[in-house]
This record gives structure tokens, sequence and C-alpha cells, in this order.
């Protein structure tokens, strides 16, 4: 049977164990330090707990390592990846953005696009709604979507992987910027111009794609618009709960990659360049 380790016991990488320990198969939790995690469910009054290892004190080497760190700590788990892995094993990257991959070597690695929505306070994670990983389809990834077949992780092969790491990248920019940099929820959509202001940066977005090879429908914006409409208004983003928690933000694979891609094609992109800047000075320290 295959062994799976998930790195970064976080709000995505316990969904994850969670999923794949209650279908039998093994699963070690890595975390910074030994202890546990704990999963609650909105309205239900059942919390699960997982132990999690120390992941400088493993030993086992994993056929599977599902990596749910934030791009920002990807730096601090690469110490220890050649001990967790052998010459076979298949990581998946569960993170937002893109561009991750070209910066940090990690061995037969694939990028998924997450959905799966929660959130961690301290060693508590709620799970708010879904489990669906999104990967290119190749011969490895087939494998692990039929060895993890009887699991509720629900892998879906994508023929056009590249359109739906974009359409995340799109959704992502607009909510994640205006609410990061406003340090406010998502009650802000119901001003016009922070409405005015997503959508730019939507369409902005779908520029970019398009200037990549990646076309998306003209009634996009609205779709999208759609979807945050949907949003509660007490509901934050990642970069929100980041930027107010003090922790470093994601800036670097959502707005940083669809700038450098802007650049380099030479694209006029006014809304990206400055919400991009702007959350680059908002991290400047003295
Ligand atoms: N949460 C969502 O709803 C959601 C949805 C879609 C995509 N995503 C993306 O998924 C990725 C993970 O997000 P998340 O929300 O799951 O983050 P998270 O809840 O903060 O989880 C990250 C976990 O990684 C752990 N970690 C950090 N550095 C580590 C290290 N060196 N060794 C071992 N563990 C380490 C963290 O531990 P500490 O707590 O000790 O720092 C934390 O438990 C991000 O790219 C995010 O944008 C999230």
């Amino acid at each position: 049977m295959a062994i799976f380790g998930v790195i970064g016991p976080g709000a995505v990488g316990s969904v994850i164990g969670e999923s794949l320990h209650n279908s039998g198969y093994q699963v070690t939790f890595l975390g910074r330090r030994a202890g546990k995690v704990c999963i609650e469910r909105a309205g239900m009054q059942e919390t699960v707990a997982f132990p999690v290892e120390a992941i400088s004190e493993v030993k086992t080497v994993f056929d599977y390592l599902f990596i749910t760190v934030k791009g920002t700590q990807l730096e601090g788990i690469m110490p220890y990846l050649d001990k967790l892995t052998h010459e076979n094993t298949v990581c998946i990257l569960c993170q937002n953005g893109y561009g991750q991959l070209e910066k940090f070597h990690i061995p037969n690695a694939y990028q998924a696009v997450v959905y799966i929505s929660g959130q961690k306070k301290e060693n508590v994670v709620t799970h708010f709604r879904d489990r669906i990983l999104i990967l290119p389809e190749n011969t490895v990834t087939k494998k692990l979507k039929e060895i993890i077949a009887a699991s509720n992780l629900e892998i879906r092969l994508s023929p056009d992987y590249r359109f739906e790491v974009w359409y995340k990248l799109i959704v992502n920019v607009a909510i994640n910027s205006v609410t990061a940099l406003s340090r406010n929820t998502a009650l802000i959509l119901q001003e016009k111009t922070v409405q005015n202001l997503c959508e730019r940066l939507i369409q902005e977005g779908v520029g970019i794609a398009a200037a990549e090879g990646i076309y998306f429908q003209g009634n996009i914006a609205d779709e999208i618009m759609n979807i945050y409409a949907g949003y509660p208004p007490h509901m934050g983003t990642s970069m929100y709960y980041d930027r107010v928690d003090g922790k470093t933000m994601e800036t670097a694979y959502i707005q940083g990659y669809l700038y450098e891609k802007s650049k380099k094609h030479g694209l006029d992109t006014p809304c990206l360049d400055t919400v991009y800047s702007l959350l680059l000075a908002s991290e400047m320290k003295g």
C-alpha cells in the first residue's frame, strides 16, 4: 500500500490528510512540531483530531507527499525533502498562485489547483466546504487518482489544466488584493468603487491570460463578480487573514506572477501594477 505524507497540517493539509486517513490509507501529518490538529465543521458538534509529527524527526520515506504549506513557507521545508522522498516519490504542491515550482526544486512535483475551503486558528481547522484538487492529466496523476479512489478527496484530472490555473489566479487576484489592502472583509464589495476595481483587475488578468494563450469567454468578469457577490460579508480571504495576522502574504505567487507576465508581454495593467506595488509596500520594514 502506498505511503502518504502531508507537509503542513493547516486548513488544506488537514482536510487532505483526513480524507486519506478515513478511507484506511496510511498517512502521516508533518508539521513544524509534534502535536495534534483538530478538524471541526460549522454546525456539527463532533471534532476529529489527528496526531502531527515534527518534520525534522520523521524517518519515513513517502510514496506521495502533499505539500500544503503556504508559498511563503516553502523554503522552510526544503531541507527535509531529500530524507522524506525516494526516487519515485510524487509531490503534489497544493497552493494558490503559480510559479512556485519554477523557483523551488521539488522532485516529481505537480501543482494542484485547490478547491478546499477552511481556516486554521491555533491547532483547530474549520473546514467550510469542498475537497477537490485539480491536476494536469498524465500517467502519474492518473495512477494517484486510481490509488486513492476509495477516499472522498476528489482528484480531477484536467486536459485543460492551464485554464484551471489561470481561472483560479484571476478569481484570486481581485478579491485578495482589495481585502488585503483595505484590511477588510468581503463587506467592501458593497462599495461600487471596489466593485469597479475588482472588475478592472479581472479584465487585466484576462488580458494577461490571453497573452499567455489562455482565452476566457467575454462574460468571465460577470461570472467572477457573481461568485464574489455570493461571499458572506464577514468572509475574509487568505491574503486578508495573513495581513491582519501579520504573516507574509502570498503576493509573489498571485499578483507578482501576473505582474511578471504582464511586463513580459508589455501589457498596460495599471490596476494590477498599483495593487502589486502597494501590497509589496505594505510588507516593507525599515
Ligand atoms: N485555506 C483555504 O481555504 C485555501 C483554499 C484554497 C487554496 N489555499 C492555499 O493552500 C495553501 C495552504 O493554505 P492553508 O490555508 O492550508 O494554510 P495554513 O492553514 O496556514 O496551513 C499551513 C500549515 O503549514 C504549516 N507549516 C508552515 N511551515 C512549515 C514547516 N516548515 N514545516 C511543517 N509545517 C509547516 C503551518 O504551521 P504553523 O501553523 O505552525 O505555521 C500550517 O499548519 C496556500 O497556498 C493557500 O493559498 C487555501
